[in-house]
């Protein structure tokens, strides 16, 4: 195990003994499992969905339904292996009905996801949907740029991190590409911008 295996592993410990979390008592009546992250602890590329859907919550892995069929569908077409990249949510628990999350949730589980930043260390992160992107574009000071996701989707923006100059990329979330091809379309050109940071 290296350092950084551990640090993630600390926080998988943290999150499944959160009893504080609005969500604890859904995880635990429905049998499900917390979603932490899947993926390289090394990533270039850090991609940031929203919470867990109902397959997700049952196998504690993230995007393994129908949004993430889509999404490797779009990693597929760039070339980019989904086990070189790093996986997750901003938050870790499904919300029931896979409802939107809730401010309060997003504040529990917000800090985990700055610590995961903070151990992998990711060159790119790539949010998905609106949710992580307003969450990572005011973490990392890009309050004057927070526009509609129909606006902002594809960008580039070079932050500082507390490790280095990093890039944020938002996307669309690939759910909503399930009924919608055109989305699909630009989500797939948006995604080729992920191109240029391979691992
Ligand atoms: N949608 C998300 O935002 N995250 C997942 O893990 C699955 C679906």
């Amino acid at each position: 195990m290296t350092q950084k295996d551990d640090l993630l592993e600390k926080i998988k410990d943290e999150i499944l003994a959160l009893t504080d979390s609005p969500l604890y008592n859904e995880r635990i009546k429905n049998n499900n499992f917390p979603v932490i992250g899947q993926g390289n602890h090394s990533a270039a590329i850090m991609l940031i969905g929203e919470a867990p859907g109902k397959n997700e919550a049952k196998t504690g892995r993230p995007f393994c339904g129908t949004a993430g069929k889509i999404l490797d569908e779009l990693l597929a077409s760039t070339g980019i292996k989904r086990e070189d990249v790093y996986i997750t949510n901003i938050v870790k628990d499904r919300p029931p009905f896979n409802r939107d999350p809730l401010p309060e949730e997003i504040a529990i589980y917000g800090p985990f996801l700055d610590r995961q930043i903070e151990i992998i260390q990711p060159q790119i992160i790539a949010t998905l949907g609106r949710y992580a992107m307003n969450y990572i574009m005011e973490k990392f000071g890009l309050n004057n740029e927070l526009k509609p996701i129909s606006d902002n989707h594809g960008k580039v923006f070079p932050v500082s991190a507390k490790y280095g100059s990093i890039t944020i990329i938002p996307l669309y979330h690939p759910a909503a590409a399930i009924y919608n091809q055109k989305l699909k379309k630009t989500l797939r050109i948006d995604f080729a911008v992920l191109n240029r940071f391979k691992n």
